[in-house]
């Protein structure tokens, strides 16, 4: 039987560079392997725990579906939908719940970092927090388990999500039997992190990203915007610690790259290195920005597509859910 892999993508932002060469390129890659069945979805329920403006939420979703589909997701090959369009997760988000220790939860990254920001700030440890950020790890958990994955690729920034699944199907499997299947990470470990305009990794938080379907002169525009060193123009360069260098490679063929190497050991302008990679990021992705947009201009297509996922996906949640529930005695 084919490995089943499984990733989430939370609609709070534009696609940009990073998550293209850390997560979109590697997971579409997967997806073309034989090995694997892949099921690939919009995290919107989670995305609503920072996005809470109606307009904003269907646009950045339909973005994100869009991004997918305009860099070659087969929605014929991986199951590709929406998570709100697949109940069955919430309703195993309950059955979860009451499994999990709040302790657990109490310390998960993104919730620690916030009290601790307000312990820090003299104020109320739980200020700001919502429950969805709270038990985003135990929708998450649900988002895996329910459909088996063995494999969830994801940026490391998510490792402790994956250790609380596996914690949270362990808890389940102990008290009811044997049930899930305990996930693995997966990480693509040379590409996971890709430098932003500042140097930093690139990151929405950051606010220093480089949407991927930018017009061409504001992606130029971008691109002069990345910080270099004051090395004079016929100085030689260290490609390996520059970040232009660094993206050049994810877009240009190895020969160009090994091309491009030799000319910062001689000696290349940072004006003429961000020209040519500038170059390289809009020849790659001419194709894909004209789909994208043809995507973003009809949703309806995109909706399609995206309802048909979601049936897939509950021929299986469906009948493994009603599974579930005998188990916890519900049916
Ligand atoms: N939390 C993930 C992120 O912020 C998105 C996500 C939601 C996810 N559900 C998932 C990733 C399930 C992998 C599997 O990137």
């Amino acid at each position: 039987m084919k490995h089943r892999v499984l990733t989430g993508i939370k609609p709070t932002g534009k696609i940009h560079l990073g998550n293209y060469v850390g997560a979109v390129k590697p997971a579409l890659k997967l997806a073309e392997s034989e090995e694997y069945q892949a099921s690939y979805f919009i995290a919107d329920y989670h995305g609503m725990t920072k996005v809470q403006d109606a307009e904003e939420m269907r646009n950045l979703s339909r973005g994100i579906a869009a991004a997918w589909l305009a860099l070659g997701l087969d929605p014929e090959k991986v199951t590709f939908y929406r998570q709100s369009d697949v109940p069955e997760i919430f309703e195993l988000t309950w059955i979860l719940s009451c499994v999990t220790p709040k302790g657990l939860l109490n310390r998960a990254h993104a919730y620690k970092a916030m009290t601790d920001g307000n312990q820090q700030a003299g104020q109320d440890i739980d200020h700001g927090v919502n429950m969805g950020i709270y038990t985003y790890p135990v929708l998450m958990a649900s988002d895996i388990l329910l459909f088996q994955a063995d494999k969830v690729p994801v940026g490391k920034d998510q490792l402790q999500h994956i250790e609380i699944a596996r914690d949270i199907a362990g808890y389940f499997n102990k008290q009811y039997g044997e049930t899930f299947k305990l996930p693995e990470h997966f990480i693509q470990e040379q590409s996971a992190i890709v430098p932003g305009l500042d140097g930093r990794k690139m990151s929405k938080s950051y606010n220093n990203t480089i949407p991927l379907f930018e017009e061409p002169a504001k992606l130029k525009k971008l691109i002069n915007r990345i910080k270099t060193d004051s090395s004079l123009p016929t100085e030689p360069k260290d490609p390996d610690q520059s970040v232009i260098f660094a993206l050049y490679r994810e877009f240009a063929s190895p020969e160009e790259v090994n091309m491009m190497k030799e000319r910062f050991m001689e000696g290349i302008s940072w004006g003429e290195a961000k020209a040519e990679l500038f170059q390289a990021i809009n020849g790659t992705m001419a194709g894909p920005r004209e789909k994208y947009l043809e995507l973003i201009e009809s949703p309806e297509k995109m909706d399609a597509i995206l309802a048909r996922g979601a049936r897939k996906a509950r021929e299986t949640t469906s009948p493994f859910l009603a599974e579930i529930k005998k188990k916890v005695g519900i049916l």
